[in-house]
Parts: structure tokens; C-alpha cells; sequence
């Protein structure tokens, strides 16, 4: 391992490799993912400490361009945060260390790895968030789309998964296209709620230097200041809670989407052909074809709701720093790295499936007229109970009536032009239009 930052000339004696090894556990690996905010907030940080005459104006931007030069070569696989270093904080001062000797050594002045850490989470939150927003109205469009286009297509509605009333699959669309808006816009509130600046409160006391924080906090695009540095610390882990929380919204309705498509799929519906892409086969049953990136999509829940259950334990702690928040990291990263590339494959599958029509005309069967024929009764007059009892007698005799009606004439609330979808394309313009001035 290369010198760590907090170890002192002449200490005698050190923890020995496994113990290292254990405290470090996978730092490493996840630093690698915050590495981009670290070094973006380590910029900052240096033109704070210009901003407080601790550094040259020069110094600051020599820092700044290293470290802006360390973001470019990782990006191109050139640089590499290696396990020789105890974390990517240890490495960031390394590696200025090596290139800008005495002066690579002053970025940690009024800094600690604990509002190091803290900040390079938010910033990683922001940018997963903006992207978990930008998933779901990616996948809202994609369903609108649809929904208009295959308003008039009928279908049954389902309740206890027994044919219950008519509708269409506009209506199936664009229920599942109005979750996904009240998604983006979790996403973008829990990152507005979480949109403030840790950098600055050092180990969680402050530090006696005029650290110009509101100027750094403003040059990394923060709406506002975390302004106690006590709460800057027990804040960490909380932020986590509420950011995989938006995430879980996203990916429970993940999950039932999934649920209805794969049940759709079955022969016994036989309503939904999903496209060949996305599909695989069986290793003996030359007849297969799996929907396993559905499924796969579906299980994406249960591994957020791990995370969820791991943050909430790992927080059982009294104020301050401790080194069990580094084990917020895992179910973070985790959770945001399962659930984003699931949700980035769902509006090219929504785009792509194929309705059998057919199948589902032929599922409509005389029954699920029945509430549509009673209403109509008690519209014309006749009391709702007893024109639910009519229609009862009527179907144990024969189908309701209106036999002369088209299907598309009966599929009432469902029906074309009744689905509002005016309302929610609005909705998700305006979310969008948000998100773009962000
Ligand atoms: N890896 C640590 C974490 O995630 C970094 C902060 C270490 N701070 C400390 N005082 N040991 O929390």
C-alpha cells in the first residue's frame, strides 16, 4: 500500500495487511465511482483555500488543472485507482503530491476525509438522480406514445386477477406512464432536498480558517450550504436513505410493469410478443423463449429493498463521524448501479413490443360488459342496485345486452379520448423543461 495520509514519522507500529485490507474493504473498488466528484470538489476546495489566502490564486489553478487532468485520463481508462492506495481521497493527494510536490501536499488543508466523503456522496446523488428523473420520463414518453397511438385497442381490465370491466391498452399504458411521472418527480424533489454542501465542515467541528464555503458551494452548483458541520456528518447515510427511497418508487413500478408483461407473454394471454432482442432461449428446450430481461428487471426491486433495509442498520449510530457510514457506500452505489441500467433498457422494450390484437379481442368476453350494462341502466333511471341484480340475472341467461354495439363503442372509461393523456404529456413537459434548465 502506498504511504498513507495519516500515518506519522517514526510511528512504530502499524495495523498489518488484514486488518488494512478489511478497513479498506471495497474503497477501493466504489472510490472508483466517486472519484469523478472527489476530484470536481477538490478543485473547489483548492480555489476555497485561494479564497481564504492560505493558497495563490496560481496554486489553486494548478491544483485545479491536475485534477481536471486526473478526470480526463480516467475517463480514458489511462489513470487507475489502484489498490495500492487506502481510498480515492488517499490517491487524489498522492497523485498531487507526486506532480506538484510541496504544493500537492497543501490540498488537505482544512479539509478532512470525512467532508471529503461527504460531498463527493452529494454530488454523486445530484447526478444519479438527474438521471434517475431523466429515466423515467424517457419511459413516461415512450408509454404516452403508445397510449395514443393504441388507445381504441381493446383489452380486459383485470382486478384479483380475474376479467373484471373493459379497457384498452391505452388505459394500461398510460396508468403505467403517470407512475413513472409521479417518479421523475420524486427524483427531482429528493434532489432538491439533498442539493446542499457539505465541503467546508471538515471532521464535523468546522475548521479556524475563512473558508469562503458559500463560494464553493455556489462553484459547485449547489442550491445552498449544509450550514452545521455536525449535521453535516449525521446527515450522511440519511441523504442515502431518502435517494435509494426515489429509486425504489421507480423500480416497484418496475416491478409490476415487469409482473404484467411477463404474465401477458404467457400463452394463456398470449397479449403481448416481446421483441426478439430481449429475449433468450433454454439450453434443452429447443421451444423456449424467455422473457429473462423482464424478469431480470422485476428482481432489480429486491435488491433495492436490500439496500434500503442495509442503510436504515448501518445508521444505528450516535452523532458524528464514525467509520461505519463508509458502509453506506455498497447499498448506494449498489442500488443506483443495479437500477439505472434496467431502467435505461425499459423505454427501448416498451417502444418495441408487439401487441396480438387478436388475442385480445377474443379475451373480451360477454361478462365484462356487465358493470358497463348496469351503469347504463341506472344512468337511464332505473336504482344501481337493482340494475346490478338485473344484469346478474341477464348474464346467468344470456350475455348483457347492446349486442349491436362494437366493441370499441363498449369499452367505456378506456375509451378513446378519455384518457386525459393531454393532461399527462403536459406534466411531462413541464418535468422536462425543468430538468433541462437544471
Ligand atoms: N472511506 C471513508 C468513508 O467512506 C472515508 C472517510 C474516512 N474518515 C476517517 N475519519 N477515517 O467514510
Amino acid at each position: 500500500m502506498s504511504d498513507l495520509i495519516w500515518k506519522k514519522t517514526g510511528q512504530a507500529s502499524m495495523p498489518d495487511e488484514a486488518v488494512m485490507t478489511f478497513l479498506a474493504g471495497e474503497d477501493v473498488l466504489l472510490d472508483r465511482e466517486l472519484l469523478p466528484f472527489d476530484l470536481e470538489a477538490s478543485a473547489a476546495h483548492a480555489n476555497g483555500l485561494a479564497g481564504a489566502g492560505i493558497l495563490e490564486p496560481g496554486e489553486a489553478i494548478r491544483l485545479a488543472e491536475c485534477l481536471a487532468r486526473y478526470s480526463t485520463e480516467i475517463q480514458q481508462g489511462e489513470r487507475v485507482l489502484g489498490a495500492e492506495f487506502e481510498d480515492g481521497h488517499s490517491a487524489i493527494e498522492a497523485w498531487l503530491t507526486e506532480d506538484l510536490g510541496e504544493l500537492g501536499k497543501k490540498i488537505h488543508t482544512g479539509r478532512s476525509r470525512n467532508d471529503q466523503v461527504a460531498v463527493a456522496l452529494r454530488l454523486y446523488m445530484r447526478d444519479r438522480l438527474s438521471r434517475l428523473a431523466a429515466a423515467c420520463l424517457d419511459i413516461a414518453t415512450v408509454l404516452l406514445e403508445r397510449a395514443e397511438r393504441e388507445q381504441a385497442l381493446p383489452m380486459p381490465g383485470y382486478t384479483h386477477l380475474q376479467r373484471a370491466m373493459p379497457s384498452s391498452a391505452g388505459m394500461w399504458l398510460a396508468g403505467h406512464a403517470e407512475c413513472f411521472i409521479d417518479n421523475a418527480e420524486l427524483a427531482r424533489l429528493t434532489r432538491q432536498w439533498a442539493d446542499a454542501c457539505p465541503l467546508g465542515t471538515a471532521s464535523g467541528f468546522g475548521v479556524n480558517l475563512g473558508l469562503p464555503r458559500q463560494q464553493v458551494s455556489d462553484a459547485l452548483g449547489f442550491a445552498r450550504m449544509v450550514v452545521n458541520p455536525q449535521c453535516a456528518q449525521n446527515s450522511r447515510g440519511k441523504i442515502e436513505v431518502q435517494a435509494v427511497g426515489a429509486l425504489a418508487a421507480a423500480t416497484l413500478d418496475l416491478r409490476r410493469l415487469a409482473w404484467d408483461l411477463s404474465m401477458f407473454t404467457m400463452p394463456e394471454f398470449g397479449f403481448v410478443v416481446l421483441p426478439e432482442r430481449f429475449c433468450t432461449g433454454s439450453s434443452i428446450m429447443p421451444n423456449k423463449r424467455n422473457p429473462d430481461t423482464v424478469e431480470l428487471m422485476r428482481a432489480v426491486h429486491g435488491r433495492v429493498q436490500g439496500a434500503q433495509a442495509e442503510l436504515q442498520s448501518v445508521l444505528s449510530l450516535p452523532s458524528g463521524y464514525h467509520r461505519d457510514l463508509q458502509a453506506t457506500k455498497p447499498p448506494l452505489l449498489g442500488a443506483f448501479g443495479a437500477a439505472l441500467p434496467a431502467l435505461g433498457l425499459l423505454s427501448g422494450l416498451l417502444a418495441e413490443f408487439k401487441w396480438d390484437e387478436p388475442a385480445m379481442r377474443a379475451a373480451l368476453s360477454p361478462d365484462v360488459f356487465a358493470t358497463d350494462r348496469a351503469t347504463e341502466l341506472a344512468a337511464a333511471g332505473m336504482p344501481f342496485r337493482d340494475a346490478y341484480r338485473q344484469v346478474a340475472l341477464e348474464l346467468a341467461a344470456a350475455p348483457p345486452g347492446d349486442a349491436d354495439k362494437s366493441i370499441e363503442e363498449r369499452v367505456s372509461p378506456g375509451a378513446p379520448g378519455r384518457l386525459e393523456l393531454g393532461l399527462l404529456k403536459s406534466r411531462v413537459s413541464a418535468l422536462q423543461s425543468a430538468e433541462s434548465s437544471n
